[in-house]
């Protein structure tokens, strides 16, 4: 029997992120920006940033977050941090620590900011350094003492793949030390740069069962006094999570050039013309675009996603991952043990498996670093 056809009212934009820039000081092979960032310059002006704010605003939008690339490096930054404050959102600043000076911290905190998320690559000065591939260990740990120093509530973030999953006892135990109080530990999911690396990032299965159980008994040692979140990874799933929370579901996202975007990865997506800030309306975005209607509802589905009874609660997975590994961004997420491409899914963590277990893993190609535009 097929499960009912579902097309739900459209609700506002809750979250609104502004990918301020692609420009960032570190080159992390994992990054989920586009592969091709470096050829765009373009962006957003100040006054742009604030209109777009005020019509998300206006639509419903209660969260802003402040990401790119490296938000720092627009030196605007508090300004649009005050408007945003001004406007009533919940503000929020993901970042890698580089470039939070003192004063622009103080300026920030001032002008209301409410959270920030810094991101740190590994426990360990040598990992962290070459996978950003700059000397900034010491320089986020700074940074670490000055938001505590700045009473912000501590919230880190690190990546997680093959490189750095046997450090998460070290990681938490980092954290412990810099008073965090909530630390995600996200596994790479592979989108952007960590798709070309993925044969390089791809962790065993015995590495993720084992990190989870760190993972579960530090909770248990801990308690409250550290909140943590443990993501694993897409491809080690059997069911597949609901992106974004639905296509044009709550996410709103503003690329540096002004290229509105349901998900990070839209833009890989063959076929859709994106509509821009500069010459469309967020409300028409959001509401009447082809695109943010295109995977809204069941109507695209095929099977299995349209027969299955979960379609209303996972909406297919991930359509960017549908089309990564399928070709059609219209199939089920082959993450999903129901989709007929899954074992393409389960080739590639079994060929990690196989390669990892040499004596002397050596990555089948070089690790391709994060390549950035110049501006
Ligand atoms: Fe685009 Fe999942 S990242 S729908």
């Amino acid at each position: 029997m097929n499960a009912p056809t579902f097309r739900p009212a459209i609700a506002p934009p809750l979250w609104l992120l502004a990918e301020l820039t692609y420009r960032c000081p570190l080159h992390c092979p994992f990054c989920y920006n586009p592969v091709d960032s470096a050829n765009d310059r373009t962006e957003l002006t100040t006054e742009q940033w604030f209109d777009v704010m005020r019509q998300a605003r206006q639509l419903g939008a209660a969260q802003l977050g402040f990401s790119g690339g490296e938000p720092l490096l627009r030196d605007d930054l508090e300004e649009l941090v005050g408007e945003g404050r001004r406007l009533g959102f919940y503000t929020n600043l993901i970042t890698s620590g580089i470039g939070l000076t003192e004063s622009r911290l103080a300026r920030m905190k001032e002008l209301g900011l409410d959270h920030i998320q810094l991101s740190f690559q590994d426990s360990t000065r040598e990992l962290n350094d070459f996978l950003s591939s700059t000397k900034t260990f010491d320089l986020k740990a700074r940074v670490a003492r000055l938001i505590k120093q700045y009473a912000y509530p501590m919230v880190l973030n690190v990546v997680l793949h093959r490189f750095n999953l046997d450090h998460v006892e070290r990681i938490i135990a980092m954290a412990l030390e810099m008073g965090v109080e909530y630390l995600e530990l996200a596994n790479t999911q592979y989108y952007g740069w960590a798709l070309v690396n993925r044969d390089q990032l791809m962790p065993t299965r015995e590495q993720v069962a084992h990190a989870e159980s760190v993972v579960n008994a530090c909770r248990a040692r801990i308690g409250n006094k550290m909140r943590i979140l443990f993501v694993v990874p897409d491809y080690f799933e059997a069911r597949p999570k609901a992106c974004m929370n639905g296509w044009g579901g709550v996410f709103l996202g503003i690329a540096p050039d002004g290229t509105a975007l349901p998900c990070h990865a839209a833009r890989t997506l063959p076929g859709i013309d994106f509509p821009n800030v500069r010459d469309t309306r967020v409300k028409e975005i959001w509401y009447d675009s082809d695109a943010f209607n295109r995977y809204r509802g069941d109507a695209w589905m095929k099977d299995p996603c349209r027969t299955c009874d979960d379609k209303a609660k996972d909406f297919g997975g991930c359509r960017c991952q549908a089309y990564a590994l399928t070709g059609d961004a219209a199939n089920a997420d082959p993450v999903c043990a129901k989709s007929a491409r899954h074992g393409d899914v389960q080739a590639i963590v079994m060929h990690a498996q196989r390669t990892q277990q040499d004596a002397v893993w050596q990555p089948a190609q070089p690790i391709v670093f994060r390549k950035n535009p110049q501006k």
